[in-house]
């Protein structure tokens, strides 16, 4: 099959189909009634599948769009300026840029890598956040770009939480991926908020649909400052119908699954480069001599010089990028004068 790797549209982690059909037509037949506003009742469905599909109380969600305004809508009600957060480093990029706007302080709580795998030292945070009370921890869960679990079990959540006042928010974007969740504990706890995402397994990045899962009050208190009319007709439409038989997602996430172990074995056999393994739909990896150059739309640069990271894509395309990598990787003047596998790697 012939590759071209500047086609390849694998940084953003996506999934690389379409929805079904079932999907697209329900957003095609709203758009003919463009013309009105979008229903209170089509609004009111949505949060009941969210939270059916989540297993909490329609009380507990807030369906909104993307994650950056989502994660703007409750940063502005939970902090204030001069607040100290925990972040997770490295960590998904767009929470920093919108807590700096708010005024907060950041702190950065560091990952470790261990061999395969990138890990939080619970202990460690447990202690830092009893001496120093923040106000905010922001845990990715999987964890993007290590694509590693972070807390995983409610066990971890439940520890966490009761060490401080202060709110988590838990980014399960990538959940469906790795299989575990912690969000029916957001009806026991005050202080835990979940966010998920229908950009991941559901397919649906383009329609921009996420919801947050949180206690009762914190939703309604997010919601009496969010826009009425947050999310489009067509994209409440199409993710009714994802969510009214949600099979598919989960039938994406085994695809995902299976193809991310297949990458994986191939990306071990490259000299030169590490990969680490991932609960995500993605695979971060680091390049032993520095990265070599190749387009940005295959890979871009992550948190520091020498880690990429490759979004699961058709098998097609994931072939294709593997063998890009590895002409760049021939033809890179660090790799050519040590091209051994293994060597203390
Ligand atoms: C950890 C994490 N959270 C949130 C998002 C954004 O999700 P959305 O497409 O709903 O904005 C992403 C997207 O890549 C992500 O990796």
């Amino acid at each position: 099959m012939p590759c071209d790797p500047s086609k390849l549209r694998l940084y953003y982690n996506e999934f690389p189909q379409p929805p079904p059909k079932r999907v697209l037509d329900a957003a095609r037949k709203s758009v003919s009634r463009a013309n009105r506003y979008p229903p209170s009742e089509l609004a009111e469905l949505l949060k009941e599948l969210m939270a059916k599909y989540a297993g909490v109380s329609a009380e507990n969600v807030h369906a909104a769009s993307g994650g950056e305004y989502v994660f703007y809508e409750l940063f502005s009600r939970a902090v204030r300026p001069g607040d100290l957060v925990f972040l997770l480093e490295p960590t998904f990029s767009s929470y920093e840029p919108i807590l700096r706007a708010l005024g907060c302080t950041i702190e950065k709580v560091p990952l470790i890598e261990k061999g395969d795998m990138w890990s939080l030292e619970l202990d460690s945070l447990i202690d830092m956040i009893r001496r120093k009370k923040p106000k905010l921890l922001v845990v990715d869960d999987p964890n993007n770009p290590t694509g590693s679990p972070v807390l995983r079990t409610r066990e971890n959540v439940g520890r966490l939480l009761s060490s401080f006042d202060g709110y988590l928010l838990l980014d399960e974007a990538y959940t469906e991926y790795a299989g575990y969740s912690s969000a029916s504990l957001v009806s026991e706890v005050k202080n835990l908020v979940v966010f998920r995402t229908m950009s991941k397994a559901f397919a649906m990045a383009g329609m921009r649909v996420s919801f947050l899962l949180a206690p009762s009050g914190l939703i309604k208190n997010v919601e009496g400052f969010s826009p009425r009319f947050e999310l489009s007709r067509a994209s409440m439409a199409a993710a009714v119908e994802a969510l009214r038989d949600p099979s598919y997602a989960l039938k994406n996430a085994e695809y995902v699954i299976l193809e991310r172990e297949r990458l994986y074995g191939k990306l071990l056999r490259l000299n030169g480069v590490k990969p680490y393994k991932s609960s995500t739909n993605f695979i971060m990896m680091k390049f032993l001599r520095g990265m070599p150059k190749l387009p940005l739309t295959l890979m871009i640069p992550q948190f520091a010089p020498g880690f990429a990271r490759l979004s699961i894509g058709t098998r097609g395309d994931d072939d294709c990028a593997v063998r890009a990598l590895a002409d760049a990787l021939v033809q890179d003047h660090a790799y050519k004068a040590s091209p051994v596998k293994g060597e203390s790697e």
